[in-house]
């Protein structure tokens, strides 16, 4: 079972990305100890302003920056020969500058979810060691961003995350009408974003599958199925050193599969959440009528005033423990969820230690 896993100049003993979960759920504290294990550790980079030190209300931009590099830092400082990268999102408005710090604050991967990152080759041009993975819900998604990418910067990606839109937490990548339908057909999609870079361009990419993946059986199945890792969310929520407060991680463990279902985010993405509060949730942005106090979305909802509730704050407020108001991301595998775990409990049931080769 054991089966490194190297993106671009950069390698782990396992298999295992833990995905970014924003709004501060996979802070520098689960992304550590995570790479500390021996996977690749990702910091959300998605509203680290909120709750930061840096923030004061109107500097929100400024705040987000500095609050990146606190994180990577302190993310260093438990793992300091770990793989520690971020998760940025494409929809943020201040991507490009999200992307250029992550690189000189020492992001070892970037890697880019709501939205196709187009331009982001042209961003880290100066870090080439800096391997560059984008979250695609499609084959063509990820034609389009390759061609792009050649034609414009002759680069590759140096992996594909493959992310299953019935199964995964946080935003989603396709239309709601399409999630649960059973059409969608997830390792077809891995060994079909797998297939198009061998037989298109002669390069053997890996190939990331995320979403329901929760233990041995499902990670050994993905692997069997062509996937040349995965990347798992909902599973790290509920360990110790996960960054949320211990109320959300006690949400996972109270829910039913009732429980969980979609959302339509301002953001314009349906999101995977635990749904019960949602009216609260709206109500309590109503009672404060206030306003979009950053912008921190390119395209949102609430900042064009349609809809009074803002999808970051709602998140940030979960992330604290506020499970009245608070926006609880989850993947379709949360009611699963019993008891916390260490990062390493999780790693040693993955793969036990007894099946790991020597070195
Ligand atoms: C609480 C939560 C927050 C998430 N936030 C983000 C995010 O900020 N950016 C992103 O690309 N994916 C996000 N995701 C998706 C995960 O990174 C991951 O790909 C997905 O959840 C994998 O499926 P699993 O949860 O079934 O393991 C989030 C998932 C969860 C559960």
């Amino acid at each position: 079972m054991q089966k490194r896993l190297t993106i671009g100049k950069h390698s782990v003993p396992f298999p295992l990305i833990q995905g970014g979960m924003g709004v501060r759920v996979s802070g520098h504290r689960l992304a550590g100890h995570v790479a500390l294990n021996g996977g690749i550790g990702i910091i959300a980079t998605a509203g680290l302003a909120l709750n930061s030190e840096h923030y004061d209300g109107k500097n929100f931009f400024a705040a987000d920056r500095q609050a990146l590099i606190d994180e990577l830092r302190k993310a260093y400082d438990i793992a300091p020969e770990g793989v520690i990268g971020v998760n940025c999102m494409v929809a943020v408005s201040n991507f490009d500058d999200i992307v250029k710090a992550s690189c000189e604050a020492g992001a070892k991967l970037i890697i880019c979810g709501a939205g196709l990152p187009m331009s982001l080759p042209g961003l880290t041009v100066d870090y080439p060691d800096v391997a560059l993975v984008p979250i695609v819900s499609s084959i063509k998604a990820a034609e389009l961003i390759t061609r792009k990418w050649q034609k414009s910067f002759q680069r590759f990606p140096d992996a594909v995350v493959v992310e299953d839109p019935d199964t995964a937490g946080g935003h989603l990548g396709e239309k709601p009408e399409k999630i649960g339908t059973g059409e969608y057909d997830q390792y077809a999609t891995v060994r079909g974003v797998k297939a198009y870079f061998k037989e298109k361009w002669q390069q053997d990419i890996p190939v990331i599958a995320a979403g329901g993946v929760w233990d041995r059986q499902d990670l050994q199945y993905a692997l069997d199925q062509g996937a040349d890792g995965v990347q798992m969310g909902t599973r790290f929520v509920v360990t110790e050193e996960c960054d949320a407060a211990d109320s959300f991680k006690q949400a996972y463990i109270q829910c039913g599969k009732e429980d969980i279902g979609l959302i339509m985010s301002p953001a314009g993405l349906p999101g995977r959440a635990i749904k019960g509060n949602l009216e609260q949730i709206r109500q309590r942005d109503l009672d404060a009528n206030q306003r979009c106090p950053s912008g921190c979305l390119k395209k949102c909802a609430y900042k064009a005033g349609q809809e009074r509730f803002c999808i970051v704050h709602a998140l940030d407020r979960a992330q604290k423990g506020d499970m009245q108001t608070g926006l609880v991301f989850c993947g379709s595998n949360a009611w699963k969820a019993e008891r916390i775990d260490t990062v390493k409990d999780v790693f040693e049931e993955l793969f036990p230690p007894t099946e790991r080769d020597a070195g």
